[in-house]
């Protein structure tokens, strides 16, 4: 029998997906934050993604990761804390946790059926590993008990770009955070996905097969399924660009026609072409990102970037 990993619920503010929701309708233009894709199917969606020809960004990372996994271990040094943000399904915290040999892994994740599936398959994975479980909004300040007796330095593992969800004003708040959260000695690992050419940077968020128009229109669905709301998914049209001048690519839902949506007994009207704003996705340039985590605090350790400079992964010192 495999140690059970142990598991800590901070109640990551249940109720607030309608308050964000009927906020993010409401409001000109509409929003409504990138976390709320994550439901099963969401993920589901956001898995097949990760293996399209043109998304580019997951595969790249585990390469990266696989071929600097020494490097950062030799940098980090062994028996650290690793705490890793947005833990879901992730592959590339195998190769890490097999190179680095932390103290303790502590995945933290809003999720909690994904988090405590992954928590079970590091248990059993690496059975003298402590595994402690945290599900919360890593986006907010962060405290965890069970922590306070691991005396270890800690690592803070942030992979697979999700940094790019921030604008950079929210990212070096996060970052700022994330520093007070990591302490004395301790450091951050981040997946930051790199400028690139833009046509590559359309192509992977508009791919042929249409998967990431499904995992946008999902968040529909799944409004309709958990907030008694009435989208018709047909009636929305999946938009992608990547803004030069901003560095990042946007996605929307585009209304084809004038309509009214109900949610929760509360209506909302969309003009013909009226778009909703679902994600925002940040590209940085190794430069730029250095600069950000500088504001924050950090010294920029070092830097691995792919063989087609598509991804980095930034080690900073806190
Ligand atoms: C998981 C936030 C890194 O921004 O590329 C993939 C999510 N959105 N396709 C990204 C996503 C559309 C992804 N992140």
């Amino acid at each position: 029998m495999p140690p059970a990993p142990s598991f800590v619920d901070l109640q990551p503010s249940a109720g607030s997906f309608l308050e964000d929701v009927l906020q993010g309708l409401g409001s000109t233009p509409k929003a409504i934050s990138p976390k709320y894709f994550y439901d099963a199917r969401g993920s589901e969606l956001f898995e097949a993604i990760s293996g399209l020809p043109e998304y580019y960004p997951t595969r790249t990372e585990l390469a990266l990761t696989r071929d600097c996994a020494a490097d950062i271990a030799a940098a980090v040094g062994a028996g650290c804390l690793l705490i890793e943000f947005g833990s879901g399904a992730s592959l590339k915290t195998g190769l890490l946790l097999r190179a680095l040999h932390p103290a303790a892994y502590v995945p933290v994740d809003i999720a909690a059926d994904a988090l405590k599936a992954a928590a079970k398959r590091v248990a059993q994975q690496f059975p003298d590993l402590p595994v402690v479980a945290v599900c919360a909004d890593y986006m907010r300040p962060l405290e965890v008990p069970a922590l306070k007796d691991i005396a270890a330095p800690r690592l803070i593992y942030f992979p697979g770009s999700t940094i790019g969800n921030l604008t950079p004003a929210e990212a070096l708040e996060f970052l700022r955070r994330a520093r007070e959260l990591a302490g004395r000695g301790g450091a951050m690992l981040v997946g930051v996905d790199l400028k690139k050419d833009p046509q590559r940077l359309h192509a992977a968020y508009n791919d042929a097969q249409g998967v990431t128009a499904e995992f946008n229109l999902n968040l529909l669905r799944r409004i309709n399924r958990e907030l008694g709301a009435d989208f018709d998914p047909g009636l929305f049209r999946h938009v992608a660009f990547y803004d030069a001048a901003a560095g990042r690519i946007e996605m929307h839902l585009e209304s084809r026609v004038g309509q009214t949506v109900t949610v929760a007994g509360q209506r909302f009207v969309f003009a013909a072409g009226e778009r909703l704003h679902t994600e925002n996705s940040c590209k940085y340039s190794v430069a730029e990102f250095r600069r950000l985590a500088q504001s924050a605090g950090y010294a920029a350790e070092s830097v691995w970037v792919d063989g087609e400079a598509l991804f980095s992964l930034h080690l900073l010192r806190g």
